[in-house]
């Protein structure tokens, strides 16, 4: 999704609106540095297991029912994406109890986050700006960009398409308004899609 490189995996890593992936535990096990922030880390495991059990067949309901919007390479199958996310989220789960001890996992929601100007090399988010298009605003997104640009030297947003049905209507506004206040804007292909047209992502320096 963000085309990370091993230079960009020795860095320290924010993954903002991070949910219950995998990311943060299987980058720790090889080493890298990575703080997770979701405001869904307030509650606790078991609230959080139960979540992602009740919304499984939703999921993959979804997924059948939305079939020719995806590209069922890798994923061969809608049966197969939920699994492929369940194996993920029980990463996630095994992890989440020491990572928050850690400090790797933290409450922190956009766009305010608790961290110090440029303390992060790069900072991800992945299907939440853009992919909620219709719930938060072009200010929203600006701002919670901007919030990243501050704590990280490049921020890297992904994908950039709404949940359901094509490109964001936030995407243009949004790039305007960073430019205009002197960001350098670029939106680079990457080698992994799975919403088909999904292949693009945001790249700021902050
Ligand atoms: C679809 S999930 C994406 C999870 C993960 N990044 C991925 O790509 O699989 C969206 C996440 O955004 C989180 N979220 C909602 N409001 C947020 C906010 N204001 N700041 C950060 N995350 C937020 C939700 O709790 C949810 O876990």
């Amino acid at each position: 999704m963000f085309s990370l490189t091993p230079g960009d995996l020795s860095g320290n890593i924010l993954d903002c609106a991070a949910g219950p992936a995998s990311f943060n535990a299987e980058a720790t096990r090889q080493g890298s540095k990575v703080v997770s922030c979701d405001p869904i880390y307030r509650f606790g495991t078991e609230e959080i297991r139960a979540r992602i059990h009740a919304t499984f067949e939703t999921l993959v309901a979804n997924a059948s029912a939305r079939r020719e919007e995806f590209v069922w390479r890798d994923i061969e199958s809608p049966r197969q994406l939920g699994e492929v996310r369940m194996a993920a989220m029980q990463l996630f789960l095994e992890d989440f109890p020491q990572g928050l001890e850690q400090g790797r996992y933290t409450t922190d929601g956009l766009p305010n986050l608790r961290f110090e100007d440029g303390k992060f090399d790069l900072a991800l988010c992945s299907h939440f700006l853009f992919t909620y298009s219709d719930q938060l605003s072009t200010g929203f997104h600006v701002a919670a960009i901007e919030e990243m640009c501050r704590v990280a030297h490049e921020v890297r947003v992904f994908p950039l398409l709404k949940s359901y049905g094509g490109p964001s209507p936030h995407l243009d506004p949004v790039m305007d308004a960073l430019g205009a206040r002197d960001y350098r804007v670029e939106i680079r292909q990457v080698p992994y899609e799975f919403q088909r047209g999904g292949n693009e992502m945001l790249s700021v320096p902050g």
